[in-house]
């Protein structure tokens, strides 16, 4: 995946025992294809070496508002030229007060306060530090002046102590840096998604449930919160973990996973029903094993409710989107099921192209006809489903 393809990040890197996840963080920008400038401060360079990030990045890491490396000596200016944006990870107490107050008085915090691109802090400090009047002054006046800024987390603390202060996994200020370049198409709404396979309890151990790895429904969820939508994922049996920020409704059979969706279908603006819903369960679960006695052993189906067809034929139903894995046929069944649950849209896909794997290929139906999409990874087919949702709300039918 490359997702800041084309993006020139700084990553400014200051004092504290945080410093040795921003190396991480860097190797994460420079694989996703951002170009990466390192800056670090005196103390940060105290934790870990320019050597270090010079390797990671292929570039050159910066540190002393004197370094005569700079063609022009204009390093505060030049460094943040073009840049897309600043992210400080991370960002001690002193550096957020610095930033507050407009002090610039070194590379860093000059280049700071002389950017015109958008400036991201993944603040890392001990709990009281962060918990002080001064440090939550300095938050609230960084968020009024637009920074955007991530974290901290709950934890233990490397002073032994355990709170609020410690710097966010690089993992996820990577998927909130790259959450935050995508068009909010979907800014205010809110979305509610089915993801997942359910399982239908046969026996005590037993059941029927279906190959579908949650993959798609999760990928939606992200893309739909990285577009500024407020998400909530209902899944079936599925180990991911739930993209940061996605409300997750944990449910295990079409049953629960109906009840669960029911309770908050009236509190959605969009409904993207992605699970593979299981068409039917044992009729008669039994509750302890099942013993075999060497003859044929008959059980009974019955239905499970149609979760999406439910919530799209509500009176004041949301925008719906639904589904289709064929295994032949995808124009004919796919386009056959958005008219006869009344979809708005429907993504389709063979079967080989996409279930359980990471990457899938689709086509997108609705009423202006077909849109493939893909071959590509799932999250880049789930940003451009996204898209088109975003487009087809705004009125312009996805083009
Ligand atoms: O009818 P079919 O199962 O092929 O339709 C697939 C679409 O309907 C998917 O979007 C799936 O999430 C949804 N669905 C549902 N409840 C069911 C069966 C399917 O929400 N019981």
């Amino acid at each position: 995946m490359a997702e800041l393809n084309g993006k020139r990040l700084v990553l400014g890197v200051t004092g504290g025992i945080a410093a040795y996840k921003a190396a991480e963080l860097a190797r994460l920008f420079v694989k996703d294809g951002a170009e990466v400038h390192v800056v670090l401060t005196h103390s940060g360079a105290q934790f870990v070496t320019p050597a270090t990030f010079q390797a990671l990045t292929g570039k050159p890491a910066w540190s002393d508002l004197w370094d005569a490396r700079m063609p022009d000596n204009m390093a505060h200016i030049d460094l943040s030229r073009g840049a897309d944006a600043i992210v400080v990870a991370p960002a001690s107490a002193d550096f957020l007060a610095k930033l507050a107050h407009g002090l610039a008085d070194d590379l860093l915090s000059t280049l700071c306060l002389a950017r015109d691109c958008p400036l991201i802090v993944a603040p890392a400090m001990n709990r009281q530090m962060w918990e002080s009047p001064a440090t939550q002054r300095n938050k609230s006046q960084l968020l009024q002046d637009g920074v955007t800024v991530l974290g901290p987390a709950s934890g233990e603390q490397a002073c032994g102590e355990s709170g609020m202060g410690r710097m966010l996994e690089a993992a996820d200020i990577h998927d909130a840096v790259v959450g935050f370049f995508q068009p909010k198409v979907l800014a205010g709404r809110r979305v509610l998604l089915t993801a997942g396979p359910t399982f239908e309890a046969l026996d005590a151990v037993r059941g029927l449930t279906n190959l579908s790895s949650g993959k798609m429904g999760f990928a939606l969820a992200r893309a739909a919160r990285d577009a500024g939508a407020e998400v909530t994922l209902v899944c079936g049996p599925v180990a991911q973990p739930a993209p940061a920020g996605v409300a997750r409704v944990d449910v295990t059979n079409a049953q629960e996973m109906h009840a669960a969706v029911m309770q908050r279908a009236a509190a959605c603006d969009i409904f993207i029903g992605v699970a593979a819903v299981a068409d039917f369960r044992p009729a008669e679960p039994v509750q302890e094993k099942i013993k075999k006695e060497g003859k044929p052993l008959q059980i009974t189906l019955a239905p499970n409710p149609d979760i999406l067809a439910e919530v799209a034929a509500r009176p004041k139903a949301p925008f719906c989107v639904g589904f289709a894995a064929e295994s032949r046929d995808l124009e004919k069944y796919a386009e056959g099921k958005r008219q006869k649950k009344k979809l708005a849209l429907v993504v389709g896909n063979l079967v080989k192209d996409g279930l359980g794997g990471d990457s899938n290929a689709v086509v997108l139906f609705d009423d202006r006809g077909r849109h493939p999409l893909g071959p590509a990874p799932k999250i880049e087919i789930a940003r451009g489903i996204v898209a088109h949702i975003g487009a087809m709300l705004a009125g312009n039918g996805g083009e």
